[in-house]
């Protein structure tokens, strides 16, 4: 990839020419005066962007027949005044209560069949009529009134769509996916034959008996319920693209629309949703139970940014210490804030927000930080934020800046749900696992990772690996075909290629239509029940795998690189690899443990011809480099307790300490260095 047909040098916020800094600004919770002081922080932090609205529909109306904008108008004129950017929410995200008592079928239903109440939020169904009429009317106002307000730079649409209701059962929900189950499949017959219905007597005879995957006293038909979780996917994207219909009639076509997505989410395809939003915007809230969320960090911000075809995106929201919705929610660890912040950055973020501004007093999120806390700005978080907004304006001239990568990841929607649902050979198969699985040992090897979609031209990619794919389609096969043969090598994780689009197995079974690019292909799977492993073989190295196995059949000229040593399977090949003309592809029929799937990794990126953006980067270390017109950009992100010396080959600048280097660059223990190269 090069970066001259793609050079950009300014904000993907056009109105912000600014490294982004702020939060979501719910002034309604505060009397006014609170609103002055909360100006007078804001440029005191280095704020310059703030999203508001995101819950206000029941402040902006009332009752169904009254409207009260005055606040907010106030609101955005305070912050226009102050030099503060908005970016104005929709506030659709939660309906107000007169909505679901005057109209009853705006509430989502359940799969019982229980309706939904209001009190909590985001209690709408997605297919409601009523729903669509009465938030299209909001918008409408909004736009009406706030179109050309100066202070607003970007529209924000909802909020975390299905974080709370990603799928209803109503009858018209009901209508809805007939409705869309008929635009694809056209004819019954079609659905009948893709849906296998043909067994335990589903057989269709009329559209009217074709419903949601209700509670049922068995397994539902696994094609149904993965094209209900498609449906409800686009279900949510319509309401967004309904949202977008009105407010582009009445902005500048200059001001960019986005919401807030939730990186690995499980319920809405991002792929799909990506193509229709202006700014790649998301939240993330790492898991302070796990020590290692901050691969999860770096590959949930890797997603972002692919999501975006490469293109800066925006850190929508984190919080700046505790959260108040795990089992226990501990403060963030020392230094942690501030990396965690510059790693999304590092990773492609043009902008760092948070939720929320200030720290709310009543309702069910006081116990979240803000970045004003409860105990005012006498505090540690305080002073962080702050800091952190200092920071960002120091590397202002990273913005706009690109990440070339040679490496991609695939991941599907479509192959996540079907792998995950029930009546599978184990239930213990996770994507998101998988994922990490493989994400982690190139990440903290100093690779530069994409993520892709199977069904997107891959060729522009030296090395395309797909932990687990599951359900690979038939473009999706094309697309493997056709890069491969143009030179990029694949790595094809365990229980991958299986089904078609509609979760069926193709004629003649696993990997029909790949197996001339994969040399083999498996004749059974093989899981493993907890507490069982096999020792398994490559090369000289031994090691044990858990979980999963498979009876993999090699197909002349490709060779074995692994074999399983023990159980049922001993003897028999674990990894095969196949010489294509231009390139190489392996297939491995289960999860080599960490030690040895890092050294596989780094072989096979090696044979691939991808070199790390730092060569033997330091454990604990992680690496990424940004590119644009005016320079590089590397940031050196230590994650460990030790201080560390890093040698980067050539000279270079730290944009926030303004210490100059030769080649090898100190990094104290939880600290990140931003160096510009000379
Ligand atoms: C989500 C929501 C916010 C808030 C935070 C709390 O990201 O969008 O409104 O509830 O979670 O972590």
């Amino acid at each position: 990839m090069s970066f001259s047909d793609n050079q950009i040098s300014r904000s993907v916020i056009p109105g912000l020419q600014e490294y982004a800094f702020g939060g979501d600004y719910n002034p309604e919770q505060w009397p006014e005066h609170v609103w002055l002081e909360d100006m007078q922080l804001m440029r005191e932090a280095g704020v310059n962007l703030v999203t508001i609205g995101v819950f206000s529909w029941a402040k902006l109306q009332p009752t169904e027949n009254t409207w009260s904008f005055e606040w907010l108008d106030r609101v955005l004129d305070l912050c226009h005044q102050n030099g503060i950017k908005v970016d104005l929410a929709t506030a659709t995200a939660s309906p107000p209560p007169w909505l679901g008592l005057n109209h009853p079928s705006t509430l989502a239903v359940d799969e019982t069949g229980v309706r939904m109440a209001w009190g909590a939020r985001q209690h709408y169904s997605p297919s409601s009529s009523v729903f669509k009429k009465f938030s299209l009317q909001l918008v409408e106002k909004m736009v009406e009134r706030y179109g050309s307000h100066p202070a607003v730079v970007m529209w924000h649409v909802g909020n975390e769509y299905g974080a709370h209701t990603h799928r209803c059962f109503s009858e018209e929900s009901a209508d809805a996916f007939r409705a869309w189950l008929q635009a694809k499949y056209k004819d019954l017959d079609t659905l009948n034959e893709r849906w296998g219905t043909a067994f335990w007597s589903q057989w269709y005879s009329s559209w009217d008996e074709v419903m949601p995957p209700r509670k049922t006293v068995y397994f539902p038909n696994p094609a149904q319920q993965l094209d209900f979780k498609r449906f409800s996917s686009d279900a949510m994207l319509e309401l967004y693209k309904g949202e977008v219909e009105v407010i582009r009639r009445g902005i500048d076509p200059n001001i960019p629309i986005t919401t807030n997505f939730m990186r690995f989410f499980p319920h809405a395809d991002y792929w799909s949703w990506a193509r229709h939003i202006n700014v790649i915007s998301d939240d993330w809230y790492p898991d302070l139970a796990d020590p290692e969320s901050h691969i999860e960090g770096a590959m949930g911000a890797d997603l972002m940014r692919s999501l975006g075809q490469g293109k800066p995106w925006i850190l929508m929201e984190q919080a700046t210490s505790a959260i108040n919705w795990r089992e226990v929610n501990p403060v963030k660890p020392k230094n942690a804030y501030r990396r965690w912040s510059l790693q999304q950055t590092a990773h492609g973020a043009d902008g760092i927000l948070h939720f929320q501004w200030r720290a709310s007093i009543r309702g069910a999120e006081k116990w979240h930080s803000g970045m004003v806390p409860h105990t005012g700005t006498d505090t540690k978080v305080w002073r962080e934020v702050s800091a952190l907004g200092q920071d960002l304006k120091k590397i202002q001239p990273v913005i706009g800046s690109r990440i070339e990568s040679q490496i991609a990841i695939l991941l599907d929607w479509s192959s996540w749900w079907a792998l995950e649902l029930d009546s599978r050979p184990s239930t213990r198969l996770s994507q998101r696992t998988a994922l990490l699985d493989y994400y982690r040992p190139l990440s903290q090897a100093g690779y530069s990772i994409d993520f892709a979609h199977p069904e997107q031209d891959l060729s522009k990619y030296k090395l395309v690996i797909a932990p687990s794919l599951y359900l690979i389609s038939d473009l999706g096969i094309e697309r493997i075909r056709s890069a491969a043969a143009a030179g990029t090598s694949f790595v094809l994780g365990s229980f991958s290629g299986a089904v078609d689009a509609e979760d069926g197995v193709r004629v003649g079974g696993h990997l029909m239509g790949l197996r001339e690019v994969f040399g083999c292909y498996s004749e059974e799977w093989h899981p493993l029940l907890p507490g069982e492993s096999v020792g398994i073989k490559i090369g000289t190295a031994r090691g044990e795998v858990s979980g999963w196995s498979e009876h993999i059949r090699v197909l002349p000229g490709a060779s074995v690189e692994a074999t399983f040593e023990t159980g049922d399977l001993a003897g028999l090949p674990a990894i095969v690899s196949n010489q294509l003309p231009k390139a190489k592809s392996w297939y491995l029929g289960c999860t080599p443990d960490r030690t040895m799937l890092s050294e596989f990794l780094e072989r096979t990126a090696i044979e691939a011809g991808v070199a790390p953006v730092v060569l033997n980067l330091p454990k604990g270390m992680e690496v990424t480099k940004r590119v644009n017109d005016a320079g590089s950009y590397l940031f050196l992100i230590n994650h460990s307790n030790e201080d560390k010396l890093v040698e980067i080959g050539q000279s270079s600048r730290d944009l926030i300490t303004e210490d100059s280097f030769e080649h090898a660059v100190p990094v104290s223990a939880g600290l990140v260095r931003v160096l510009r190269l000379n």
